[in-house]
């Protein structure tokens, strides 16, 4: 199988001032020494607690945060040291989907321009061609054209998370890095957004990083899982034998705290 991310020692440190006056400084390791790769056409689970380091992560592999040390390969490309059109190729080739769909959309714009926005970021100039791939978006993630002219507020959450991912995969990216995607949503509409995650991955071959803190999700969703803890990772592999047989004792802790799971194995 084709790897399509690669990452070496990923590291960062945030320096942390405590108090107004105080110049007591903290380093927190946020990421240390992190290395993985994902599998094109593939889902990567990313679990730990709060803190863990899990969106640090995502958003070094977007360039939201600067990394202090290590490499990202990218389908055989250095990541990190890309600039001008190379970067922003890279850049619509991956993707985000934000656990807020509302705080991460423009109140102020209509769907139909949260959807252009990235089209004309990245110079489709035929408008007709633009409106066709819109309505053709918001059709595959279960919404209606005639929303295309309403605002966020007037969405509920699972629909806000559909033009989130409508947003997210209309310049058809390689790789998607979904943080906490469903964690704000009641549990019925979690469903719906996994399996609508599933589809779209299966009829564009997508490549997913899932941030998640709900490892019964990771099981329903994730080919390979890695664990992380302060920053560091403390456990990867395949998905069903991290669960049969987690070596790691943090993972068992966690696997151990799936609610449910004790019944169900009895
Ligand atoms: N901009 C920042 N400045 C300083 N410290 C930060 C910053 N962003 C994150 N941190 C710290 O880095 C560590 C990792 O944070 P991160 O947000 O990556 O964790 P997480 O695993 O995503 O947690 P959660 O599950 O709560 O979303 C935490 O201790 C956090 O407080
Ligand atoms: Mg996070």
């Amino acid at each position: 199988m084709k790897k399509l991310l690669v990452t070496h020692n990923l590291s960062k440190t945030y320096v942390q001032t405590q108090g107004f006056f105080s110049r007591v400084k903290t380093n927190i390791h946020a990421l240390d020494g992190v290395s993985f790769s994902i599998n094109q056409g593939t889902t990567m689970a990313v679990v730990g607690e709060s803190g863990s380091g899990k969106s640090t992560l995502a958003k070094s592999l977007v360039r939201l945060v600067k990394l202090d040390k290590g490499s990202v390969k990218f389908n055989g490309i250095d990541l990190l040291n890309l600039e001008g059109e190379g970067l922003k190729i890279a850049r619509k080739d991956i993707q985000m989907i934000f656990q807020d769909p509302y705080a991460s959309l423009n109140p102020r714009l209509s769907i139909l321009q949260i959807m252009e926005e990235p089209l004309l970021i990245h110079n489709f100039q035929d408008a007709d061609a633009r409106r066709k791939k819109i309505e053709d978006f918001i059709g595959r993630v279960g919404l209606e054209v005639s929303d295309l002219k309403k605002y966020p507020h007037q969405f509920s959450g699972g629909q806000r998370q559909r033009i989130g991912i409508a947003r997210a995969l209309i310049l058809e990216p390689k790789l998607v890095i979904c943080d906490e995607p469903v964690s704000a949503l009641d549990v019925s509409v979690q469903a719906q957004i996994l399996k609508l995650l599933k589809d779209l991955q299966r009829e564009f071959g997508l490549t997913y990083l899932f941030i998640t803190h709900d490892l019964r999700i990771v099981r329903h969703v994730a080919d390979d899982v890695m664990v992380m803890r302060h920053g560091k990772l403390v456990e990867e592999g395949k998905t069903d034998i991290i669960f049969k047989k987690p070596k790691n004792e943090y993972t068992k802790d966690l696997i151990q705290s799936i609610p449910g799971l004790i019944s169900k194995r009895n």
